[in-house]
């Protein structure tokens, strides 16, 4: 979220959104708010409510380990998504731009999608990364929704 607060203004400056417009900056842009705000601020309040929802008596998930992991995965999952269609977007707004001094384009577009390959890599890497960290919630939630129905079958029968 910190890297959009930076980037959005930039990309407001009229000169540079002239390079980044209909790029892939564009792109990462969106999932440094996508990821870096939204999915971060939904499942940091999920992970808060899940234990007082299911009463689970010290109102903690069962694991902050996994919870920890979790962040770090989240977090370097978007700085991979953000940080490589930065580096795709400038060079594709370069690309676009570039012409020779006959006046025609250097590079076809086709040639723009193909250097954009290894960017695409990276963008995959990311993704899978805040993926896992996805799966270790639901496992992490799983359990703790678990636990909270034995404690509250106990209870039930100490009361009868
Ligand atoms: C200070 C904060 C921000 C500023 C100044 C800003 C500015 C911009 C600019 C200049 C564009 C490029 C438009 C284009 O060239 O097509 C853009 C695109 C976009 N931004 Fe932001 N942004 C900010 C924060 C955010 C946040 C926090 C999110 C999401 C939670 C977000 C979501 C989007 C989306 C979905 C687009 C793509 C739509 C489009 O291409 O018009 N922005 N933003
Ligand atoms: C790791 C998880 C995610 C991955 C791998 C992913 C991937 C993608 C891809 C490949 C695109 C198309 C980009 C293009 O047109 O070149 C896209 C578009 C978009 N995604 Fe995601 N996404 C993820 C999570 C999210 C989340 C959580 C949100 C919202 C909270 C979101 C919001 C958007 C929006 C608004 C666009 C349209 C961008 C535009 O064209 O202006 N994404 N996403």
């Amino acid at each position: 979220y910190g890297m959009s607060t930076f980037e959005g203004p930039m990309m407001s400056i009229k000169t540079v959104n002239a390079l980044s417009h209909n790029t892939d900056w564009t792109i990462g842009h969106v999932h440094s708010g996508a990821l870096g705000w939204v999915a971060m601020v939904s499942i940091g309040a999920l992970y808060h409510l899940i234990p007082i929802l299911f009463s689970r008596r010290a109102g903690e998930m069962y694991s902050i380990k996994l919870i920890n992991t979790h962040f770090w995965l989240a977090t370097i999952g978007t700085v991979l998504y953000i940080a490589s269609m930065w580096v795709n977007g400038i060079m594709q707004g370069l690309m676009w731009r570039a012409v020779n001094a006959d006046g025609t384009l250097t590079y076809s577009f086709v040639e723009s999608v193909e250097a954009s390959h290894p960017g695409y890599v990276v963008r995959v890497l990311g993704g899978a990364l805040f993926l896992l960290g996805m799966l270790l919630m639901a496992y992490n939630v799983y359990k703790t929704v678990r636990a909270g129905k034995t404690e509250t079958e106990s209870t039930a029968a100490a009361q009868a």
